[in-house]
């Protein structure tokens, strides 16, 4: 049977040159499939005699499995090919540092917040707050700003729609807490508010700590103790100097302006004053009976001195190489 051997010789060299595992499969068809070529060589078996036919059919199987290894093994190679050309293809230097895991931190005006929260906290004071799109009620008219009065302009106000307004400073939330709790109140109220303003030390967007102690007996002298305790303790040192210069605000009476010796100079930090009666009477407390003194401070300020940051814009850029020296 020399058509069997050249049958063999001849499917080998095709398993061989087949470079993808379609071509394979074809050539596959070719001599191992229903009308392949050894297969109709195992149907001319019938043509033999039978004394030769049981040693023709051994030799045509035993072709048959070396093919079907070989078919197997041209397979596997041509799998192990593809793999080798995609692992070249996506190489991945594995010796390479990691990128590592990015470890937040606190924004240094939070990071004030807090501090600022902790130490009214041990003044006992509590936290309250608001809304930051707040009604023209809230913002002006129940802190004893009617409407045509001149010191809403000392706002720049940004209006939102349906005559709501981005809170000018955190004192609506006086109103809010009064409107909600009765006396005695005592709590600070942080958080952020807007006025069209933009430079070097004012952002549209910047942060005020609100501060509320209504009680029967509560008087200006308190007003000098708790800040000027917290300021110290705040700044840590103890022979920090404040001084209240008398000023106006609508909502309180007197008021005062309340500044920091800074070197040679004084920086202003809030305003407060003795909760006017009018504010009282808006939010249904009986001034008779009760009083107490307000303060809304630039808390912002307060972070810049505390971190020697000259600009307050930078606080808001969210630029890493800015905030990572605080984390
Ligand atoms: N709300 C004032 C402002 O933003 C600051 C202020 C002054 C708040 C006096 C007070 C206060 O509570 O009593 O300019």
């Amino acid at each position: 049977m020399v058509e069997l051997e050249s049958i063999v010789s001849a499917a080998l060299a095709e398993f061989a040159g087949c470079n993808d595992p379609a071509a394979l499969e074809n050539s596959k068809a070719r001599y191992l499939g229903k009308s392949g070529r050894l297969s109709e060589l195992l149907k001319s078996l019938g043509k033999l005699s039978p004394g030769e036919r049981p040693a023709a059919g051994a030799r045509i199987n035993a072709a048959k499995e070396s093919l079907e290894t070989a078919l197997v093994r041209r397979r596997e190679e041509l799998a192990d090919q593809k793999l080798a050309r995609q692992l070249a293809a996506e190489a991945l230097d594995i010796s390479l540092p990691g990128r590592g895991l990015g470890v937040g931190a606190l924004h240094p005006i939070t990071r004030t917040l807090e501090r600022i929260e902790a130490l009214f906290h041990s003044l006992g004071f509590s936290v309250a707050d608001g809304p930051e799109i707040e009604d023209d009620f809230h913002n002006f008219t129940a802190l004893n700003m009617p409407e045509d009065h001149p010191s809403r302009s000392m706002h720049d106000t940004f209006y939102v729609e349906g005559g709501m307004v981005l809170r000018t400073h955190t004192s609506p939330v006086q109103v809010r807490y009064m409107e909600a709790h009765p006396p005695p109140i005592k709590i600070i109220a942080p958080g952020r508010v807007y006025r069209v303003d933009s430079d070097a030390t004012h952002s549209p967007m910047f942060h005020q700590v609100e501060g509320l102690w209504i009680d029967e007996t509560v008087s200006f002298a308190e007003l000098k103790g708790v800040f000027t305790d917290f300021m110290r303790r705040f700044f840590e040192r103890d022979d920090l100097q404040l001084r209240f210069r008398p000023s106006f605000f609508p909502f309180t009476e007197p008021s005062a302006e309340i500044d920091m010796s800074f070197g040679d100079s004084w920086l202003e930090i809030a305003g407060a004053g003795q909760v006017h009666p009018n504010v009282l009477r808006a939010v249904d407390i009986d001034p008779e009976r009760y009083q107490g003194f307000a303060f809304g401070m630039g808390s912002d300020r307060l972070a810049m001195l505390r971190y020697g940051v000259n600009d307050l814009r930078l606080f808001f850029e969210n630029d890493l190489r800015f905030l990572r020296q605080f984390a």
